[in-house]
């Protein structure tokens, strides 16, 4: 496994698998890995003929009073986690080797970026896509790997990759989840032991939701945000960001399902703001 610094030398490896005819998959991540980055670098691994992961805590995406300072780090931990699958390639980058002095080129996603999530972090997902449009263009890779964990985010670089260009085939992995359903995140690092018991209440709403849902037809979702506020209330710990059932591609608010919803929602417990979803599909 090669632990790279520089985006020339990536630039160059991949140029140089490209010519052996080598199939390359990129998974951008921020470290800390847990199972779900895991399951994303095995299906990359399983897909392609060289794996290259990134891992980078991009400074660009925290707001001023997020969390960046003490956002989990493990370089040591994720190095003998990725030898152990056998990745090819991990990309480490200095904050000044991707945002050299001067650097001020960002792209904006529109509207889509200040829905859910964006909401509350404005400036988020402009950040994201821009550090993913250069990672798409340092590592050429053929596929790129993300997690369904984070809806609005592949919804974004779906949109920002289409929409420019990029020669890359998008993959959305399922979301893994611990035993009592709680989302992986490397984020859960920060609840205390009574917070983390609280935080299965976000997929525990979820299932009700897409419970209610599928039990009453899908032409009337006004009942199940409610349902799904009272149930996360009964928690004293968690403070509702938003629950909201959107359209999968635009991530507009639905009153009815047509096809397919998400039902997306942010919660606080206590001072870590935890995000899951559910896809709800029309057979
Ligand atoms: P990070 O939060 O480290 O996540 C890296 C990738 O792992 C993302 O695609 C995310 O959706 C996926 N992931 C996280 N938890 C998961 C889970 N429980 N199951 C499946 N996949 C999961 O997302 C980012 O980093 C950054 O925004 C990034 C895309 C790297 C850009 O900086």
């Amino acid at each position: 496994m090669q632990i790279i610094k520089t985006v020339k030398e990536v630039q160059d490896i991949s140029r140089w698998f490209r010519g052996e005819c080598k199939s390359i998959g990129l998974v951008p991540t921020m470290g800390a890995l847990h199972e779900g980055h895991l399951s994303l670098v095995r299906r990359s691994i399983g897909e392609n003929d060289r794996t290259i992961v990134s891992i980078f805590v991009n400074p660009a995406q925290f707001g001023p009073n997020e969390d960046l300072q003490k956002y989990p780090r493990d370089t040591e931990g994720d190095l003998s986690k990725l030898s152990e699958l056998q990745a090819d390639v991990v990309f480490m980058p200095e904050t000044e080797e991707m945002y050299p002095e001067g650097f001020s080129t960002s792209i904006d996603i529109g509207p889509i970026g200040k829905l859910l999530c964006g909401a509350s972090r404005p400036g988020h997902f402009n950040a994201v896509a821009t550090v993913v449009a250069k990672f798409l263009n340092i590592a050429i890779p053929h596929r790129m790997y993300l997690g369904q964990k984070d809806f609005q985010q592949t919804v974004v670089i779906k949109k920002m990759a289409r929409e420019l260009n990029f020669d890359t085939n998008i993959i959305v992995s399922p979301t893994v989840r611990e035993n009592d359903g709680l989302a992986m995140s490397s984020r859960n690092a920060y609840l205390s032991g009574e917070e983390r018991k609280a935080s299965s209440i976000l997929y525990k709403a979820l299932k009700l939701g897409q419970e209610i849902i599928m039990s009453n037809g899908l032409d009337d979702l006004s009942a199940v945000k409610k349902e799904m506020e009272a149930l996360i209330r009964s928690e004293p710990l968690a403070k509702i960001d938003y629950v909201k059932v959107v359209d999968p591609y635009n991530l507009e608010p639905v009153q009815r399902v047509l096809f397919a919803a998400v039902i997306c929602v942010a919660v606080r417990i206590g001072n870590t703001r935890l995000i899951d979803n559910i896809i709800i599909e029309k057979n």
